[in-house]
């Protein structure tokens, strides 16, 4: 039988895609939250699980480490999407990318006199892409991550960042201005795995397809 490999990240997106690999009849050997092992078998032979950072999982498959993973739209429209396949919305890990201010920051004057802004972000790409469509110049500042205290302590005007409860920026005293686009989880393929390892992935990527359809019915 084929050898498959399937990475995914710790947190969310492997606690919302087990279930979905489960109905598909994966399930791993050992709680991949508590081991410290980052190769995991599973109930299926020769299927197993990597664990890798969320933003490496399209790199992982694009360079045909695995053969599929589970990925935020948010990172892989930073990574490019290059060789891969998104063949599932697995409309899991919900949220949506949004511009946030401090709250009373003016924001809708700022953008209407056309004055230049400083956003921070980890989501470079599609800030950019963003503000360019928007005809807005805007300075971008990277960050890597708490980007709730750019606002706060003056080292940007606004920020680009996922928001799914709204709990983050209410506690910072940050409010969401714009809605950039709404964020789902989907399955990605490498694409010579899809060819050559065919009747091994395509039922998988049926079963995943079938198990995710619920999330991804509309209202
Ligand atoms: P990395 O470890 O590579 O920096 P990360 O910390 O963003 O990535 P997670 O927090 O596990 O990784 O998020 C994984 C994915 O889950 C994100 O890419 C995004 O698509 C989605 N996500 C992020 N935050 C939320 C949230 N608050 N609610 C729902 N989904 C979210
Ligand atoms: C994400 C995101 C926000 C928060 C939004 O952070 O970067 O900070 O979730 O969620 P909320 O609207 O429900 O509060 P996460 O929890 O993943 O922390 P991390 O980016 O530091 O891993």
């Amino acid at each position: 039988m084929t050898a498959l490999t399937i990475a995914l990240s710790k947190g969310r997106i492997l606690d919302e895609a087990l279930p979905l690999l489960a109905s598909a009849g994966i399930v791993p050997t050992e709680d991949p939250e508590t081991s410290r092992k980052l190769f995991l078998p599973t109930s299926r032979p020769r299927v197993s699980i990597v664990l890798v950072r969320a933003s490496d999982v399209p790199t992982y498959v694009q360079w045909g480490a695995a053969d599929l993973g589970v990925a935020g739209k948010d990172v892989l429209l930073e990574h490019g999407g290059q060789g891969l396949y998104q063949p599932v919305d697995l409309g899991i890990a919900r949220c949506r990318m949004s511009v946030a201010t401090r709250r009373g920051y003016d924001w809708e004057g700022t953008v209407q006199r056309g004055a230049r802004i400083r956003v921070a972000t980890k989501y470079v790409s599609i800030a950019r892409e963003h503000f360019a469509a928007k005809g807005m110049h805007v300075d971008l500042i990277k960050l890597y991550g708490s980007m709730e205290l750019a606002p706060l302590s003056g080292l940007a005007d606004a920020i680009v960042d996922l928001v799914s409860t709204g709990n983050t920026l209410k506690a910072n005293d940050l409010v969401e201005v714009e809605t950039i686009m709404p964020i789902t989880s989907r399955l990605i393929a490498n694409p010579a795995a899809l060819k050559l390892k065919r009747d091994a992935v395509k039922p998988l990527v049926d079963a995943l397809a079938a198990a995710s359809a619920s999330n991804r019915a509309g209202p």
